[in-house]
């Protein structure tokens, strides 16, 4: 997943491209460049951080324009380099573009064009689509581009400039995030809303098939056949200090504090006098009826929040639901027909094979629901219904903030089933609700203790490897756990399964790993003591989580993380918070770049 930036208008570019830029630096971080019009095309670009291309413009200025496109990668095809870093410009030097995506044609594509001359520099897929523009360009910007898309295939946001037209900046979209922000006498492009939020509040999200002409006091836009399009403009809500840093270290310690507020106006805004309120749901209950079993899908955390759903689901509602990560049930010719609720979780709703595998169940006939995050992103849009969590920009590639609002937003909609298909006692739905209200005051209890947790953290960062181990609701909450500790701070780290130990991880078990013990109250806490207690025999170090007033587990555990007590069924939402804390305690720790860990991205846009 890559960001691009554009901008048209009055201001000097250059500043406007690098400043949004930064803020984008959460969507690929690899690699970086700017292109600017000052009578001819002029490029500056290099690998790193963006900080290496503000210093490359330092010590190799641009002339003033304004006009320009800017670009942050994270590489897909060819190695993160100068070379391979955007813009890409033709073979005349005339035409320049930056793009986010993938060309599945691009190879058959390049040796189209080679074969009629044109020249490459770069290993990349999207060099071949400023040369098919080129190939078509007869000064006419628009209709280049225009026949140029045409012929790909794959997922592009595209920013395209041309020295013949100073006035004009040309974006198209198609499985890619791109926005319009309308200014005054400017406007912009960009990949996500925090890089343009501080010059305007007013943007259009262009939809797939559609692409547009900015010049600096208008916008036209267009579907790929040429049909004009009236732009719906939206009035964006959520301040600039909501991407910045607010005062925390890192974006991900803030999003981890954000948390009590975001459950809190989740359960504001969904649970009225007691009843469930799932606006954009878009099923009726008797369609909801009609169903006979919920397959969830997704990537990473957000899978993980997708098995507490299966947990509490099947509980509340006896609906039976299968679940598999969005890339293994893509190929695998699902059983999904019109009677199966897909269930999308994604925090971005740009992650491929989560928007693949929506696609695969929808040809199938299934009802489609997502969880998003991102309003407006290509899975809402894909979606029959979308329940948009609102836990605001999540800018740390780890995601906190988002899972938490993952995981009660799945209580809320099994609670919704329950209220329908009656699978549970009244009394037990009214008690479930008055413990989910109190989540997020025992949020703040938690992370009151948030010093001691970092101390403990930071005394145990030495180890090599870490195992996370927690029993029925709670197993998600260990791989949770691994995937943060392992994605922050590049320790080996396994989630397992507790009963799982003796078919072999206790193998691995010395003095030399650290284990971590989900051990709240319930029905298996006995079975995670008899855990705890093989583990410490064989030297290995314990830390647990478990439930204020159990007066016994420090006899068992080095070290011990409480959370308030609450409903059973609702620990997953409490336990994973310690978890969080401990993986970014580590992290700081051990020096890494917590916000933006190596190798990743904030959404994987590409397969
Ligand atoms: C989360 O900490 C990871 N960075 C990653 O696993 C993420 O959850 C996964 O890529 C899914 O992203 P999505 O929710 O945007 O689809």
């Amino acid at each position: 997943m890559c960001g691009i930036i554009g901008y048209i208008g009055q201001q000097q570019a250059v500043p406007i491209l690098i400043g949004g830029l930064k803020k984008l630096e959460y969507r690929g971080y690899d690699s970086s460049g700017i292109g600017i019009i000052n009578g001819k095309i002029i490029v500056r670009k290099t690998n790193g951080k963006i900080q290496n291309l503000q210093d490359l413009i330092q010590t190799h200025p641009v002339p003033s324009s304004t006009i320009g496109i800017s670009h942050t990668r994270w590489a897909t095809h060819g190695a993160p380099n100068k070379i391979n870093a955007h813009p890409h410009s033709d073979n005349t030097g005339k035409i320049t573009l930056v793009h986010n995506g993938i060309i599945e044609n691009y190879e058959i594509l390049k040796k189209e064009l080679q074969s009629k001359g044109h020249k490459f520099e770069s290993e990349t897929d999207t060099e071949v689509i400023v040369h098919l523009i080129s190939e078509y360009y007869k000064n006419d910007l628009l209709d280049a581009v225009r026949k140029a898309i045409k012929k790909l295939k794959g997922a592009f946001a595209l920013g395209v400039i041309c020295a013949d037209h100073p006035e004009l900046l040309v974006t198209a979209r198609i499985g890619s995030p791109l926005i319009i922000g309308i200014g005054k006498n400017e406007n912009f492009i960009a990949s996500d809303v925090p890089a343009i939020l501080e010059h305007t509040r007013k943007i259009i999200y262009l939809k797939d098939g559609e692409l547009a002409c900015l010049y600096k006091d208008k916008v036209d836009i267009f579907t790929f056949e040429g049909k004009s399009v009236k732009p719906k403009i939206d009035e964006v809500t959520f301040s600039i200090e909501a991407v910045q840093k607010q005062g925390f270290d890192h974006f991900m310690l803030k999003e981890v504090h954000e948390q009590p507020d975001v459950l809190q106006k989740m359960i504001g805004f969904r649970l009225k006098k007691g009843e469930v309120v799932l606006e954009g749901l878009n099923l009726t209950e008797k369609q909801l009826q009609s169903i006979k079993n919920i397959t969830i899908v997704a990537c990473g955390t957000a899978y993980h929040a997708g098995m507490v759903g299966k947990y509490i689901i099947e509980h509340l509602s006896g609906r039976p639901v299968n679940i598999d990560v969005s890339s293994e049930f893509r190929y695998r010719d699902p059983i999904v027909d019109k009677h199966t609720l897909l269930l999308a979780i994604s925090q971005s709703g740009e992650t491929a094979d989560t928007l693949a595998a929506v696609r695969e169940a929808k040809n199938k006939g299934a009802k489609v629901v997502s969880v998003c995050n991102v309003i407006g992103s290509s899975l809402a849009r894909e979606s029959d219904g979308v329940l948009y969590t609102h836990a605001g920009p999540e800018i740390g590639v780890a995601s906190t903030k988002a899972y938490t609002a993952q995981v009660m937003m799945l209580y809320l909609f099994a609670i919704k089933l329950a209220s329908i298909y009656k699978k549970v006692s009244e009394k037990e739905l009214k008690a479930i609700i008055s413990k989910l209200k109190q989540i997020p005051q025992a949020y703040k209890q938690i992370l009151d203790h948030k010093e001691n947790i970092a101390t403990m953290a930071k005394a145990n960062s030495h180890f090599g490897c870490f195992l996370f181990l927690g029993r029925n609701i709670n197993y998600p909450t260990a791989l949770e756990g691994a995937l943060k500790l392992k994605e922050i701070s590049y320790i080996p780290a396994e989630g397992y399964a507790a009963g799982e130990m003796k078919h072999g991880p206790i193998a691995l078990i010395d003095e030399y790993r650290a284990v971590v013990c989900v051990a709240v109250q319930s029905e298996t806490y006995d079975k995670m003591v008899s855990n705890i207690q093989e583990i410490r025999s064989r030297k290995g170090k314990v830390i647990a989580v478990a439930t204020e007033g159990d007066q016994t587990i420090q006899d068992h555990a080095e070290h011990v993380v409480f959370v308030p007590k609450t409903h059973p069924l609702l620990t997953p939402l409490l336990a994973v918070i310690p978890l969080q804390l401990i993986a970014y305690y580590i992290s700081v720790q051990r020096g890494c770049d917590v916000d933006q860990p190596r190798n990743l991205a904030k959404s994987v846009t590409v397969e």
